[in-house]
C-alpha cells in the first residue's frame, strides 16, 4: 500500500465511525416523538427542526437563510464524492434497477453512502418510483420531507 491510499484508508474509516457515532435514531422513537409534539400543539417548524436534529442532516447541513440550507464544516468534508441530497436520490433510482451482483463499483459506492447516511430509514428505493418507509410515509403525509424541512428551517 502506499502512503496515499493508507491515508485514504483511515479516512474512510474515520468517515465511517463518525457517521457510525451518529447513528440516528429509531423509526418508532421519531414518530412517537412526533406524535406528542403535535399533540402539544408545536409549530411545524419545531417538528422540522425535531427531524433535522435526529436524522443525520445536522452532520451535512447547517439551519440556513434565504430558503437554503447551509453545510457545516465536516458536512463539506463528508460531501466529498457526494453530490447531494437530490442527485443522491436520482442516482438511486436507477442503481435500483440494476441487479447488486451487476453494479458498477461507482453504484455500489453510492448505494452503500445512501445508508450509511441514514436515508434508507426513510427513502425505499423502488425502480421507477419513490418508495418510502413507514416512517418516510408519515412524514410525507406530515409535509416533513426533505424539501419541506429545508423550507421550514430555512425561513425566518
Ligand atoms: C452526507 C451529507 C448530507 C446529509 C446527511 C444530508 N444532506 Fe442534504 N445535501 C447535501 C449536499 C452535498 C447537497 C447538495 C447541494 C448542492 O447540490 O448544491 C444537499 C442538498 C439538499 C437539499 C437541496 C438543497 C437545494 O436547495 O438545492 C435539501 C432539501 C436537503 N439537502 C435536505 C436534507 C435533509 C432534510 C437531510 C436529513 C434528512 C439531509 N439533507 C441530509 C448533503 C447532505
Ligand atoms: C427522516 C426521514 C428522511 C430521511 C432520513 C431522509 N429523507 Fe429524503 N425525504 C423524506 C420524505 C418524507 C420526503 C418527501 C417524499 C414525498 O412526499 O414524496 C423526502 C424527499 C426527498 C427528496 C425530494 C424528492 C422529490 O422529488 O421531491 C430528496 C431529493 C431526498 N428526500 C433525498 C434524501 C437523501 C439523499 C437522504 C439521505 C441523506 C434523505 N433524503 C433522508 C424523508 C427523509
Amino acid at each position: 500500500m502506499t502512503r496515499l491510499s493508507i491515508i485514504s484508508a483511515a479516512t474512510l474509516l474515520f468517515v465511517g465511525v463518525f457517521l457510525l457515532a451518529q447513528q440516528k435514531q429509531s423509526p418508532q422513537a421519531t414518530s412517537a416523538a412526533l406524535d406528542k409534539m403535535i399533540a402539544a400543539n408545536r409549530s411545524q417548524k419545531e417538528l422540522a427542526q425535531y427531524v433535522f436534529d435526529n436524522h443525520g442532516c445536522k452532520s451535512c447541513h447547517t439551519v440556513g437563510e434565504n430558503g437554503k440550507l447551509g453545510f457545516t464544516e465536516k458536512g463539506k468534508q463528508l460531501t466529498n464524492g457526494f453530490e447531494g441530497c437530490i442527485r443522491m436520490l436520482t442516482a438511486m433510482n436507477v442503481i435500483a434497477q440494476v441487479p447488486s451482483n451487476q453494479r458498477s463499483a461507482d453504484q455500489k459506492t453510492k448505494a452503500q453512502r445512501f445508508d450509511e447516511f441514514g436515508c434508507t430509514l426513510c427513502h425505499q428505493i423502488v425502480p421507477g418510483k419513490m418508495g418510502l418507509s413507514v416512517l418516510g410515509s408519515k412524514l410525507s403525509n406530515l409535509h416533513l420531507g426533505c424539501v419541506d424541512v429545508e423550507k421550514q428551517l430555512a425561513s425566518k
